[in-house]
């Protein structure tokens, strides 16, 4: 059993909360890409959903938590995904909801956010600026800070996919997960490394925003100055001191891509699977794509992580 601070049985029970509509979620061989890629692939579709993004998992916990404690507003900072699935929990819960991102985040995130009725505080500055703003707004108004990879339920919540990974039909042998914050890996990990623990977990990052994973492979926390990737869903640049510590327990290896094997990730991903993916969804395909030799052969599962993604500069990306 591995030594974080998840545990199974609250993620089994984690189930319960979480509304219906984000669970058991499509998971699938896609063979056209495998055949492209040397290996068999499957996917694990977390975008069929309202919020377009698994991060509801994880904010369906935190405002079902909330509204039980009688609670009645709360504040995260996000890169534009957790914003956007705080507003559709917070929402259902008469919970107010109040989301600090970049300026510069993807349109389609900040007018998501704003559709489903948050109060949207943006900030001149990059994802770890909205996080010290997102904690003032906590502290001066009295309210719940919501900290994504940090706050238990995030990772619970994630885990859940674990489960349903777990439970699949056919086994597999690696699993690649996009690395953000840590919660969808330590998650997923957590769960994979307690019932199939011959299952290899690989995070993968851009190689333009990667603190957390030269951290993992450092044992401790290194800081970037700046990130610069077209994947803005795991572009941060503080790691969190307990998701390095959980990670460094789950995840067999930390790899990082470059942006052109995120764009070839993308459009191979709308080519043999009809899907329009964000960059952050195609770094499993990305490190494929980047070490074949490793993945020949193999049975790997991708989790297709979001879909919100301004279709412009996907068109641009993926038909230059
Ligand atoms: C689409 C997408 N993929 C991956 C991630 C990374 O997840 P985590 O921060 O849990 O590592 C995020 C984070 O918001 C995301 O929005």
């Amino acid at each position: 059993m591995p030594r974080t601070r998840l545990d199974l049985d609250r993620i089994r029970a984690a189930r319960r909360t979480i509304d219906p509509v984000y669970l058991d979620t499509p998971m699938y061989r896609c063979d056209a890409l495998g055949r492209r890629l040397g290996c068999t692939v499957s996917i694990k579709l977390e975008t069929a959903n309202p919020v377009r993004s698994f991060k509801a998992r994880g904010t369906e916990l935190v405002a079902g938590l909330l509204a039980e404690q009688g609670r009645t507003a709360v504040v995260c900072a996000s890169a534009g995904n957790l914003g956007q699935a705080l507003a559709w929990s917070g929402r259902r819960r008469g919970l107010g909801v109040t989301v600090v991102a970049s300026v510069r985040a993807p349109a389609v995130k900040l007018d998501r956010i704003r559709a489903l009725g948050a109060e949207l505080d943006l900030v001149d500055g990059d994802f770890e600026m909205a996080r010290e703003r997102a904690a003032r707004i906590a502290r001066e108004r009295g309210i719940r800070l919501l900290e994504d990879s940090l706050d238990i339920e995030t990772c619970e919540g994630a885990a859940t996919i674990g489960l349903e990974l777990a439970g699949g039909e056919s086994p597999f042998d690696a699993v690649l997960i996009a690395l953000g914050g840590g919660a969808l890996a330590t998650g997923v990990g957590h769960v994979l490394k307690t019932l199939v623990p011959e299952t290899e977990v690989i995070c993968v990052q851009p190689a333009g925003a990667p603190a957390l994973t030269r951290s993992w492979h450092e044992r401790r926390v290194i800081t970037t100055e700046s990130a610069g990737t077209i994947a803005d869903g795991v572009a941060g640049r503080f790691p969190i001191p307990e998701v390095l510590d959980d990670l460094l327990v789950v995840a067999d290896d930390a790899v990082l891509v470059r942006e052109s094997s995120i764009i070839d990730g993308m459009r191979l991903l709308l080519e043999h699977t009809g899907l329009v993916v964000e960059p952050s969804a195609a770094l499993g395909v990305a490190a494929v794509l980047e070490d074949r030799d490793r993945f020949s052969g193999r049975h790997v599962v991708t989790v297709i992580c979001g879909s919100n993604v301004d279709l412009d500069a996907h068109r641009r990306w993926v038909h230059p």
